[in-house]
């Protein structure tokens, strides 16, 4: 497994993307449940919750003592200043390690690949971990002087799919997505897509593969413990 300089990773890498889900309550209720479940010392989990539960969630992490880590789902490409709505790098490092950047979601939403490399090197200089999303090979290029990026590929026609099983060609197409990327590039790369308790494994078995990012299934307890169970 390769290690991040500036995040020691050893362990599979395993992310739950609320996306814009949860009121206080509902993330309380989600972490009181999660937290009862045995995690496997080969995991390392990261929550990344909306903006307005970065104080809470990292704030349970620590008085329960969990050995969750912490992520925004977006940042700001811009320092802190007069940006109305934004959120900025060191507002985000108080709570967080990691920050997801250009997830399809955005991209779909106007967000380039200019600003997503913007928004990439604003994370690297205010230390956190960027989870670069792509959905193709060629949007990794132009970061890869930095081992410090990790890169979450996920095809979009993957997400939010509801699949039960990985099928045969979805699992050929990860192989060979990671084989070209471990040639090219010396980043940790994970795998998002519908990833759910049946399939995690294999997304994991693929050589290059160190981590799922997970969405729909990570916000019901019961079956994110299931995807962390199955993970090893
Ligand atoms: P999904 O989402 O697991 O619901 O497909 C993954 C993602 O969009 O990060």
């Amino acid at each position: 497994m390769k290690t991040n300089p500036l995040y020691h990773m050893q362990n599979k890498l395993i992310v739950a993307n609320w996306k814009s889900n949860f009121t206080k309550n509902e993330a309380k209720n989600w972490l009181e449940e999660v937290s009862k479940i045995n995690l496997p010392n080969e995991s390392e989990i990261v929550i990344l919750p909306p903006f307005t539960l970065l104080d809470y969630v990292s704030n349970f992490v620590k008085t329960q003592n969990l050995s969750f880590k912490i992520g925004a789902q977006n940042l700001s490409m811009f320092d802190r200043g007069p940006h109305t709505g934004e959120i900025s790098a060191d507002q985000i490092k108080e709570f967080a390690e990691f920050s997801l950047v250009g997830h399809s979601e955005r991209r779909k939403l106007g967000e380039t690949e200019d600003i997503v490399k913007v928004k990439t090197e604003t994370a690297l200089s205010g230390m956190l971990t960027p989870i670069v999303c792509i959905s193709n090979f060629d949007q990794a290029r132009g970061f890869e002087f930095d081992q410090k990026i990790i890169f979450a590929w996920e095809p979009e026609n993957a997400i939010s799919t509801n699949s039960q099983d990985a099928k045969a060609e979805d699992l050929d197409s990860v192989k060979m997505f990671a084989n070209k990327f471990t040639a090219t590039f010396q980043n940790i790369l994970i795998y998002g897509g519908s990833v759910n308790s049946q399939n995690v494994k294999d997304y994991l078995s693929v050589p290059g593969i160190s981590g799922v990012l997970v969405g729909g299934q990570s916000l019901d307890p019961a079956s994110f413990g299931e995807i962390i169970n199955n993970a090893v």
